[in-house]
């Protein structure tokens, strides 16, 4: 079959979020560079976070407070050294976005001065998370995009889905050498050939019913890095948002924990407070303790939500620090000047991923994992806060840094085996595919959910298998869609967080398994080898 290469680079970004767009502009002066989009660049987590980005801009907090926080929140299952570069790279890191154009909140200190305004999130000791107003990943997500447009160096291509990295032996090492890539426009496969390939594919969290994420966030990164031959990492660690707003119409928008770092409390529906119940640090105790506490209250009594108030604080307090949630909650006819917030969990971030070096490296050569995809180890079984943003931006600029310096060694004349469409027809049954997206995400969440038990994990773990053939059988057969790849993906993703889950014989952080609900004294992170046939 005859070769045909569509695109080439130097350097394929898939992920056009803040991780993929930073890595973009840190290398655009040296290298050609294609980024890819699912959907519209914009269409990622990044730009709809909310509370903010964290670093030590405050005088009287520290590096080393930042650091300790994140082992705390990280249940010391986090790598030390990576927490320190991060923490250590924070305040450099905001200061270029903010060179690129990043506005964020200010104020006048009593001495009349103008500072950022530092706002408090969970698990946080200190005030240090930048923001601007209640939608910071906005603010991030256009300053980025404003100039990767405009650099000559870097191609945009929405609308394209990466299918899967495609990889040849060089130096006795696999090495990424490009990806077959669909086009939802023309509906059909392409290649791109490139130097060096970055996935910047987000998280996972649309493997579980509800979510605060956007559609894109299908783990198709951590998929495809397996495929490939990658080993992941700490996948059981699914962080659950404690507040997402619970309303029939609303899908599932986030309430953001700066609500809470600014003074908001969580009651039951008879209005009594509870977290003081379960936490000495009440409503400001790490995630994974809020969002289990939620849970807990929410199955004792039998209710389908509980609620968060801010309305002590003033109307104008309200509307200034938290202009997008006021609005959003007014279009559902709740005025959060007056009355609480009806609130549930939702999957918000997955902290396992990819497993990378501290240049956002790979197992295999050329192949770069950056962002929500990749496990470094700074999360360890929790995420603080305010802490992913971060990561985006320091491991990207670590990553450039890396890419910058490895040119030379790559392979020239490789050859590419086409993609191969010839034993494949039209999809007679889409239905298949609905059908078990449902069932994936559903079961995901009731067995693989905020607290687990043996039989719960074993139940999912056969459906996810039966899942895994049916869906292998029909992407044998028939010719892709958007929503098969996701779907194989997905499941791809569910089997590897079951697997974790399975592996850990106790409860830590965000893994709360009832038939071990001791920690154990020397908890290590999961670690998943692909065996390649
Ligand atoms: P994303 O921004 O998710 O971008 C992923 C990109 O990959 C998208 O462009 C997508 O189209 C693309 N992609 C995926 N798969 C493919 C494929 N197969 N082919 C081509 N392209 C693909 N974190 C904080 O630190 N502070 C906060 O205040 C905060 N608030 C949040 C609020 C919400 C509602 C949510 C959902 C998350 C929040 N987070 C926050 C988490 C944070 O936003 C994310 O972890 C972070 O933005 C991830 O950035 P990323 O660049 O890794 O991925
Ligand atoms: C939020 O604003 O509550 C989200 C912050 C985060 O996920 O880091």
């Amino acid at each position: 079959m005859k070769q045909v290469i569509e695109h080439t680079c130097d350097l394929l970004i898939i992920g056009s979020g803040a991780a993929g767009l930073t890595l973009a502009l840190q290398s655009a002066n040296h290298s050609k560079i294609i980024v890819l989009s699912k959907a519209l660049l914009n269409d990622g987590s990044t730009f709809y976070a909310q509370g903010g980005i964290a670093a030590v801009f405050d005088k009287k907090d520290s590096i080393e407070s930042h650091v300790a926080d994140t082992l705390i929140a990280g249940a010391n299952l986090c790598d030390r050294s990576v927490v320190e570069m991060t923490a250590r790279n924070a305040k450099s890191s905001l200061e270029w976005l903010i060179k690129c154009g990043a506005d964020f909140d200010q104020e006048l200190s009593s001495k009349g001065e103008q500072r950022y305004h530092l706002t408090q999130e969970g698990g946080h000791s200190h005030r240090r998370i930048l923001h601007a107003a209640d939608a910071t990943g906005k603010e991030v997500q256009t300053t980025l995009q404003a100039q990767v447009l405009k650099h000559p160096n870097i191609t945009i291509l929405e609308r394209y889905n990466a299918v899967d990295i495609i990889t040849t032996e060089y130096q006795d090492k696999p090495h990424a050498i490009g990806a077959y890539v669909w086009n939802r426009e023309a509906e059909k496969v392409e290649t791109i050939k490139a130097k060096n390939v970055a996935l910047a594919t987000g998280g996972a969290s649309k493997v579980y019913q509800y979510t605060s994420n956007p559609d894109v966030a299908s783990g198709d990164g951590i998929a495809m890095a397996w495929r490939a031959g990658c080993r992941v990492a700490n996948l059981e660690f699914n962080q659950f948002h404690p507040t997402s707003l619970y309303h029939p119409q609303s899908n599932n928008f986030l309430l953001s924990e700066a609500l809470r770092g600014e003074g908001a409390y969580l009651q039951r529906p008879d209005g009594s407070r509870f977290m003081d119940e379960f936490d000495h640090r009440g409503e400001l105790a790490p995630r994974d303790i809020v969002a289990r506490a939620i849970d807990y209250e929410m199955k004792r009594l039998g209710v389908d939500c509980l609620y968060l108030d801010i309305s002590h604080k003033t109307d104008e307090f309200i509307i200034k620090h938290f202009p997008t949630i006021y609005r959003h909650c007014l279009e559902f006819g709740i005025d959060i000047t007056k009355e609480p917030m009806p609130v549930v969990p939702a999957a918000h971030y997955t902290c396992g991923g990819v497993m990378t070096d501290q240049n956002g490296a790979t197992d295999i050569a050329g192949l770069y994992a950056i962002g929500e995809v990749a496990y470094t180890g700074l999360h360890g079984a929790n995420r603080m806060a305010s802490n992913s943003l971060l990561e985006c931006l320091v491991f990207a600029q670590a990553a450039a840094k890396h890419l910058a310096q490895r040119i030379d060694e790559l392979p020239e004349n490789v050859e590419i085996t086409p993609w191969d469409e010839s034993m494949v027809t039209d999809s007679d049954e889409e239905v298949v595919i609905q059908h078990n997206w449902h069932e994936l995400r559903l079961f995901m969440w009731d067995y693989v959910g905020i607290v687990r038990t043996d039989k719960r994990l074993q139940r999912a773990q056969h459906r996810v298998q039966l899942l895994q053939q049916e869906i292998h059988d029909y992407y044998k057969n028939f010719r892709v869609s958007n929503n098969l790849l996701e779907l194989r993906n997905l499941v791809q993703v569910a089997e590897l967080i079951i697997a974790c889950a399975m592996s850990r014989k106790e409860s830590i952080g965000l893994h709360y398994n009832l038939d071990y609900p001791e920690t154990l004294p020397d908890s290590k992170p999961s670690i998943l080898t692909p065996s390649l046939k």
